[in-house]
């Protein structure tokens, strides 16, 4: 039955016979953007990004300079088992995580990271997008470790949050501050900023999704020391790559073309800036519903700058609700970025498109398990983590 209206919802959409025509455009325009403007700055002086794109990642056409735009712990049926192996870590053995890890050393630890998350989303429910979006860079650049918290130092002055995916559109910093800051009241050195973030973005995600998202978020992470600026550029996929790209990438970190389409899903919430999809708007070739392009450039400049680079919300019919709307949005091309519009083009993944839009309950839980997947990658051992005393500064 499924499966009779997956076909037909692709069929009534012409999403797969123009998905096998819409690979992405053989010399996409250079992408122009450049840093979003909106966000409060991290650290009080902010670095002029002057690196291009790595050259092992095709960027579009030929673009060297690349920037980038700029209570108790719930219970769902998912992902309680343990997680799914973590990606090997050059340094020896791997850390087991664990759920209910702290119900012993800190027990109130995962009502008070809630708490936290609680307070910040039911004022600014951005945040909560901000927060999962920080698990994703976190966990994709040294694994999950907390490397994105570390403000630069004398020592270290571009870690990974002053990078181009980073800064300044990251947000959520100040919540995991706050969470951190009363954990140390209660149980000081005992919970790691790697797994506030975790458990942060899984209490985000349940905020957002009206507790239909809900789940065990397994801990025992410990963070790193390590954190360059030039590896968020290596490990995080920028907007405008294709299908093929956004697989390679994923599955560098163990992640599938599933996880890929799963995961994506979350573009459902927060903003995007201008720069970050004006590649796309007219006269740009894109495949962009033209009545979605012509809203998107009543709000956006034409060449966005750093003075001016206004954000949009990534899901115009439900912008603070974490549900399958992307896929709706997916299928109706109405989304921003090449990366969202990618998963139409090939059957494969229009299909499992189709079938987020339709059946909402699995996608839940298929997105709380990827979220775990996700939150198990690379994982620091005794011998390169730490359990940090402040989130934004490695220990003495
Ligand atoms: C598949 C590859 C992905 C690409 C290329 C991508 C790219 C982007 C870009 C360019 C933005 C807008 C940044 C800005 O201009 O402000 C964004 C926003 C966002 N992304 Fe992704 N993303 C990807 C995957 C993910 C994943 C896996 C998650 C989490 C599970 C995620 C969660 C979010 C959220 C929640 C926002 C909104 C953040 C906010 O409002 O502060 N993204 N993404």
């Amino acid at each position: 039955m499924a499966n009779l209206a997956v076909a037909i919802l692709l069929a009534s959409l012409g999403a797969v016979a123009t998905a096998q025509k819409t690979s992405a455009p053989a010399a996409m325009p250079a992408y122009q953007g450049s840093y979003p403007s909106y966000a409060s700055p991290p650290v009080a002086e902010m670095p002029a990004y002057q690196g291009s794109y790595p050259s092992h990642i095709s960027s579009p056409a030929a673009s060297p300079s690349y920037t980038f735009p700029a209570p108790s712990p719930p219970s769902m049926a998912a992902p309680t088992a343990s997680p799914p192996s973590p990606t090997p870590s050059p340094s020896a053995g791997r850390r087991r995580l664990r759920v209910g890890f702290y119900r012993r050393s800190c027990p109130r630890a995962e009502n008070i990271v809630r708490e936290a998350v609680r307070n910040a989303t039911s004022k600014n429910p951005g945040l909560g997008a901000g927060i999962i979006r920080m698990h994703f860079h976190d966990c994709f650049v040294q694994g999950c470790d907390a490397s994105v918290l570390l403000d630069p130092t004398a020592a270290n002055p571009q870690p990974e949050k002053l990078s181009p995916p980073n800064f300044p559109s990251l947000r959520g910093f100040e919540v995991i501050d706050a969470a951190k800051e009363a954990l140390e009241k209660v149980c000081p050195g005992r919970v790691s900023c790697a797994d506030i973030i975790a458990f942060a973005a899984r209490d985000a995600s349940f905020f957002l999704s009206r507790a239909r998202i809900n789940f065990r978020m397994p801990a025992g992470r410990l963070d790193g020391r390590v954190s360059l600026s030039s590896e968020a550029l290596d490990f995080l996929p920028p907007p405008f790559f294709n299908l093929s790209q956004l697989v390679d990438n994923f599955r560098a970190k163990n992640l599938d073309e599933d996880d890929l389409v799963v995961l994506s899903g979350a573009h459902t919430i927060g903003v995007s800036h201008c720069s970050s999809f004006t590649d796309r708007l007219p006269p740009n070739p894109s495949d962009m519903n033209p009545a979605f392009a012509t809203l998107l450039q009543s709000k956006c400049p034409v060449s966005p700058n750093f003075t001016n680079d206004p954000t949009v919300v990534q899901d115009i019919v439900t912008p603070n609700r974490l549900d399958t709307r992307y896929y709706t949005n997916v299928l109706k091309r109405n989304v921003l970025f090449t990366s969202d519009a990618a998963l139409l083009s090939s059957r494969r993944t229009a299909r499992k498109v189709a079938e987020n839009a339709l059946i909402p309950r699995r996608w839940e839980s298929k997105f709380a398990r990827a979220m775990v997947k996700m939150a198990a990658i690379e994982l620091k051992t005794a011998a390169n983590g730490e359990i940090r005393k402040m989130c934004r500064v490695v220990n003495n």
